[in-house]
């Protein structure tokens, strides 16, 4: 497939339009081995066909991802677990009955058919099915499993837009299926069942809580919250500096959001002070106290909305690259339901350095 050179198509589907030929034509482009994004409900993903390596390769080339980083697979339903996986466990397919579709990525023993490189020679295969219509639809017309990590290039926030995608990957990549805009905005919880007991390896969509009140007891993976820099982590994915907008960032932790603010003044006054261009990633309850002062302030959602400040996020994060900013102070939230996932984005975007108040 042309790759490199040419403008990346982008191919509009609207609701209702997803057995249309754009999707139809986006298959076509699979099966020939190319590379189509395309929406999921969490964010905007990079596909290839799972069975087809060199295909794989080239997601790998197109992001700038590291070898050893394995992809996502995505299918249409948990009736296809067996086909991929000879001994799919029991806690597999209830927790596939419960949050299928929906973002939850279950990490399980490969029985070698998937090429290697989807899995980096984990000796696991990580898969979910995705819940979105486009999403679905292009796994059907493509007739085989879809390898998909974030369409973006390899450390940069996801993409939660068609837009997002194209500011990555036009030219470098065939098709963009433009759905509009990803309605979570953070990514799938990926779960090890690999082992005796579940862990979590990437909090996302689904909370542990969610999960607990199926399977008992979850643990979270020490790299979650930031293990130290020796550990080797179990989702190669975590060791990596991600999310990240082009500016550096500074995260600021605090139970107390009104103190926060307070230190985040003193913070980018200093630095202004020394001739630094502040940028301010902010719940909305704060978002006035920083205006005015000459910083580039961009609010998420309400400090008590999880939900609306993770759909915010990377637009959010990316908004800042169109800005003239040479730091990024952040807010922290509280790591409850989805600001769990949140605060481990903010945390990987701020390579770890963070402010403890
Ligand atoms: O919501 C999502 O999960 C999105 C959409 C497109 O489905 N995909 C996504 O893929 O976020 P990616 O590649 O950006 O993140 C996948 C994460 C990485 O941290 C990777 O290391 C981990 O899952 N992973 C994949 N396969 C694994 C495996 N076999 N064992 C452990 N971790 C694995
Ligand atoms: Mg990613």
């Amino acid at each position: 497939m042309a790759q490199g050179r040419l403008p990346t198509r982008v191919m509009v589907v609207r609701p209702g339009e997803e057995d249309g030929p754009a999707v139809q034509e986006a298959g076509a482009v699979l099966r020939a081995g190319g590379l189509v994004a395309f929406p999921t409900e969490t964010v905007y993903g990079l596909g290839a066909g799972a069975l087809d390596e060199q295909a794989v390769a080239g997601i790998f080339k197109a992001k700038g991802r590291p070898a050893d980083n394995p992809l996502i697979v995505h299918i249409d339903s948990a009736a296809r677990l067996g086909r991929y996986f000879r001994q799919v466990p029991e806690r597999a397919r209830v927790l596939a009955a419960h949050f299928w579709p929906g973002p939850l990525t279950l990490v399980l023993r490969d029985d070698n058919r998937f090429p290697a490189i989807v899995s980096g020679g984990l000796g696991t295969v990580a898969v979910r099915v995705p819940d979105h219509p486009v999403a679905l639809a292009l796994i059907r017309a493509a007739g085989v499993p879809v390898a998909a990590p974030s369409a973006n290039v390899s450390g940069r926030p996801s993409p939660t837009t068609a837009a997002h995608v194209l500011d990555d990957l036009d030219g470098c990549i065939d098709l963009v299926l433009d759905g509009g805009p990803a309605g979570l905005g953070v990514e799938s919880t990926v779960l090890d069942l690999s082992g005796e007991q579940p862990v979590i390896l990437r909090p996302g969509g689904v909370t542990p809580r969610q999960l607990e009140a199926l399977l008992g007891p979850v643990k979270l993976d020490p790299a979650v919250n930031g293990a130290s820099k020796e550990e080797k982590p179990r989702s190669p994915g975590m060791k990596y500096i991600h999310y990240a907008p082009r500016a550096p960032v500074v995260l600021f932790e605090s139970d107390d959001s009104a103190h926060m603010a307070k230190r985040i003044l003193a913070e980018a006054e200093s630095l202004a002070a020394r001739g630094q261009r502040v940028g301010i990633l902010t719940c909305r309850d704060n978002e006035l106290k920083y205006q005015g002062q000459g910083y580039v302030v961009i609010a998420t959602g309400r400090r008590d909305d999880p939900g609306a400040i993770a759909a915010a996020l990377y637009e959010s994060l990316r908004c800042f690259d169109r800005q003239p900013v040479d730091i990024i102070l952040a807010e922290g939230v509280p790591a409850e339901g989805l600001g769990l996932a949140v605060m481990n984005r903010l945390l990987r975007a701020s390579g770890g350095n963070v402010v403890k108040i």
